[in-house]
């Protein structure tokens, strides 16, 4: 199973992938291509040997379309059968979601439908929440509204500020992610087979 990362920036998330991939052997990272070709996250691929791609978003204004157009030319060439958005901070149109139909995820930091959009953390604190988490969930073209694939929920502490609460969130995502995509592949699989 081929699988492309989209990342936005330092590209945590996407190098958990990546190594859970090339140490199980469970699929194979084919591209890992970002809105910003600053994004930290590429030297990180490119440095375990993953084929990057990056497109600068904002060399095409608020034409979505044409910066999407862009980017499904490395993305296409890979021929990925799964395609995951780890920090990727770009809203996708309904047509590019319908292209990786049912095969793209995403990984949200906040138990959904709870919090979605941004700045989860400090709205989650601002609700006086007692618990807090992350969420694998399938793309659909409503924004981080898929059928969810799995979340990991961890305590809000006495004195968390949302950059405390960011940080034990994002270890949750770094085992969660990893083990979601990995039953999602076997799945998959499973129905090709089947
Ligand atoms: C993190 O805030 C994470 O919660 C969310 O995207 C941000 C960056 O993640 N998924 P990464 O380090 O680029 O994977």
């Amino acid at each position: 199973t081929r699988v492309a990362i989209l990342i936005s920036g330092g590209g945590s998330n996407m190098l958990r992938l990546v190594q859970a991939m090339q140490a199980d052997g469970f699929a194979q990272p084919v591209l890992v291509a970002s809105n910003d070709p600053e994004a930290g996250g590429l030297a990180r691929a490119a440095a375990l040997g993953v084929a990057t791609a990056a497109v600068d978003h904002s060399a095409f204004g608020r034409d979505r379309a044409a910066f999407e157009a862009e980017l499904l030319r490395p993305l296409l060439a890979a021929k990925p059968d799964v395609l995951c958005l780890a920090g990727f901070m770009r809203v996708l149109t309904p047509d590019f979601v319908r292209r990786f139909d049912g095969r793209m995820l995403n990984i949200h930091p906040s138990l959904l439908p709870k919090y979605p959009g941004l700045h989860t953390h400090q709205r989650a604190l601002d609700a006086g929440d007692v618990e807090a988490g992350c969420t694998v969930h399938q793309v659909t073209a409503e924004l981080d509204a898929g059928p969810v694939l799995g979340q990991a929920a961890v305590p809000v502490l006495p004195g968390d500020t949302a950059g405390t609460l960011a940080a034990r969130v994002l270890v949750e995502e770094h085992r969660l992610y990893p083990q979601v995509l990995r039953q999602f592949v076997a799945g998959l699989s499973a129905r090709q087979a089947g």
